[in-house]
């Protein structure tokens, strides 16, 4: 794994899943999967995770202690599947602001919230979760789900995300992990590595983005690594929660 002590120096290299890319380029390299992806995204989360990613997302937002009338972010929100639950908690009296770096991914997210008849108290924002364009302190919560996994100076990210939290607030990382599975590991990587790129072609005709996401978790710190960046910026009470024998764990931090 890349280490974020490279942030800033413009000849280091960093992973774009097992390439090595300039650390500048990685950016819009990802952002260039989003842009292929973006208009089959929903389907192509529910046929690759069996729907499980549902799943995963309901149990996040368990974990929200959002309460009616807070205010809650959700960064690299994709098409607002957390937005929405995020929207549900705090109800008419509250406020979500909805970010994503991809304004495709962003306007998908629109369109359901808008369907969904969420409006007025949702606000959309297309920010780069590294730098965050909002006060100190302004939000309860915060979601990123299988976002921080394409950032590329995740520390930045956190540190971000902590600023913007309110004393007491709590940030909500979902994203893929390192699994436990034992002998069935080596049916993992068969998934990963031939079964998802060629779902990626059939249904969102682009194997490469999806070869990419294999390749990405593979790059992604594990569950300790997690923690450890987590406290590391800041952030207190850090606990790891195993979802699907860690195929997939949800990091919560306090900031205090
Ligand atoms: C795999 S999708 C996840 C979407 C959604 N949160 C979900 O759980 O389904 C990852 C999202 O992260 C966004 N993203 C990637 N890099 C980002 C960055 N630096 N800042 C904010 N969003 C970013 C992408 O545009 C994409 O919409």
């Amino acid at each position: 794994m890349t280490t974020d002590e490279n942030a800033g120096d413009e000849q280091a290299l960093t992973d774009f899943g097992y390439e090595r890319v300039p650390w500048h380029e990685k950016r819009d390299r990802v952002r260039g999967v989003f842009d292929s992806v973006a208009s089959r995204y929903d389907l192509m989360n529910d046929v690759m995770s069996l729907g499980l990613h549902r799943l995963w997302k309901r149990f996040t937002l368990a974990r929200t202690g959002l309460k009616p009338g807070q205010a809650a972010l959700d960064v690299a929100a994709g098409s607002g599947d957390l937005s929405l639950g995020l929207a549900r908690r705090v109800g008419a009296a509250g406020r979500v602001v909805v970010t994503d770096i991809n304004a495709r991914m962003l306007a998908g997210a629109r369109d359901r919230l808008l369907n969904a008849g969420l409006v007025g108290n949702v606000a959309f924002v297309q920010a780069d979760a590294e730098a965050l364009p909002f006060r100190n302190r302004s939000f309860h919560c915060i979601s990123i789900g299988f976002g921080l996994r394409n950032v590329t100076d995740k520390a930045a990210a956190l540190r971000s995300m902590r600023r913007v939290l309110k004393p007491g607030g709590r940030l909500l990382v979902l994203e893929f992990s390192k699994p436990r599975l034992g002998a069935l590991e080596p049916l993992y990587d068969l998934y990963s590595f031939q079964v998802l790129p060629r779902l990626g072609r059939l249904v969102a005709d682009d194997a490469a983005s999806y070869r990419y996401l294999a390749e990405s978790i593979r790059r992604h710190p594990d569950q300790d690594s997690m923690l450890e960046l987590m406290r590391a910026q800041g952030f207190e009470r850090c606990e790891c929660f195993n979802l699907s024998a860690g195929i997939v764990a949800l990091h919560v931090g306090v900031r205090l």
